[in-house]
């Protein structure tokens, strides 16, 4: 395991400071793109909330919205934010759970989907909780920072995964429900305040990673051997301010992979990036893939 993740093992965000320069996506790119992804027999791709943008999904370094403008998401999702005011960081999640169900991925979660079965070894990490991966029919997903579509007990007594009853396209995680007893799914996620755990009695939360929580081991170590053995990697629609997840690109690039950035904004790794593309995933990914 990289000596990095061990620098980097609880979540946090590093204060950085970007000099834009501005710069134009250039057809050059989509083509040296292109070529890469054809010739690579590896491909690893980390992506960020910026995937999700153009399915209407804001992105968290956006200004939040209506309500929520009054709280900045890293006040929200700390244990400490749950312990004190637990009502309001499950409705937080509650709208947000909501949000995502109510659209659809986009075209480049769907190209990424579509990479998958066309490369000898391929793996899909994302910083993402919601789903919209799996939705476009993306299979072993790397989830760093566990599902919005999941809650459980704060000492994993239970999980509970959104069900049919809540959009239609999650399955209800049946088993849970039957070891839990006494709490349906569907009741779970309509609640207005966080419902006890019917083992330890406890609050049920969020199945995410918070700050100053630690990923989840398996994923991490998942994503580190990922990065470290491909020799093309994408990073996608993410700030690279949120370690451990943005020690990957370098991970990757210190293991002798091509590492390439799509994202309209510079972010701290471009410089590092051998191509950095300027440009929105559902642009760019179905024009190198297909
Ligand atoms: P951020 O909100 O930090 O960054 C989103 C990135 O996406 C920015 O660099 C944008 O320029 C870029 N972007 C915006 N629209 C895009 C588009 N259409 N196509 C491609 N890129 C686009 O999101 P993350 O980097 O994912 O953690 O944030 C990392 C973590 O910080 C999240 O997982 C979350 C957050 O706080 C937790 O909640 C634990």
């Amino acid at each position: 395991m990289s000596a990095l993740y061990h620098a980097y093992r609880a979540i946090v965000v590093q204060a950085v400071c970007v000099h834009t320069v501005p710069m134009k996506l250039t057809p050059h790119d989509l083509d040296q793109l292109r070529r890469l992804i054809a010739s690579a027999r590896s491909i690893t791709v980390l992506t960020g909330a910026g995937v999700s943008a153009e399915s209407g999904i804001p992105t968290f370094r956006d200004a939040q919205t209506g309500h929520w403008a009054r709280f900045r998401p890293e006040e929200l999702a700390t244990p400490e934010a749950f312990r004190r005011d637990p009502d309001l960081v499950w409705r937080w999640y509650a709208e947000r759970r909501r949000a995502v169900l109510g659209v659809e991925p986009n075209a480049g979660h769907r190209a990424l989907a579509r990479l998958h079965g066309r490369v000898g070894r391929f793996s899909l990490i994302t910083q993402n909780v919601d789903g919209l991966h799996a939705r476009a029919g993306s299979r072993e997903v790397i989830e760093l920072h566990g599902s919005i579509l999941r809650v459980r007990c704060f000492h994993s007594c239970v999980t509970y995964t959104a069900g049919a009853a809540t959009a239609g396209t999650a399955e209800a995680d049946a088993g849970a429900v039957a070891a839990a007893g006494e709490l349906e799914a569907s009741a779970v996620f309509a609640a207005d305040s966080p419902p006890r755990c019917p083992h330890c009695g406890d609050f049920l939360r969020p199945d995410v990673v918070w700050f100053g929580e630690n990923l989840p081991e398996a994923a991490i170590e998942a994503a580190v051997a990922a990065s470290e053995s491909c020799e093309l990697f994408l990073s996608i629609g993410t700030s690279t301010v949120v370690y451990p997840a943005a020690m990957l690109p370098h991970a990757a690039a210190d293991a002798g992979a091509t590492v390439v950035e799509i994202n309209p904004e510079e972010t701290p790794f471009t410089a590092r990036a051998h191509l950095s593309i300027r440009g929105t995933a559902a642009t760019v990914l179905p024009a190198v893939i297909d």
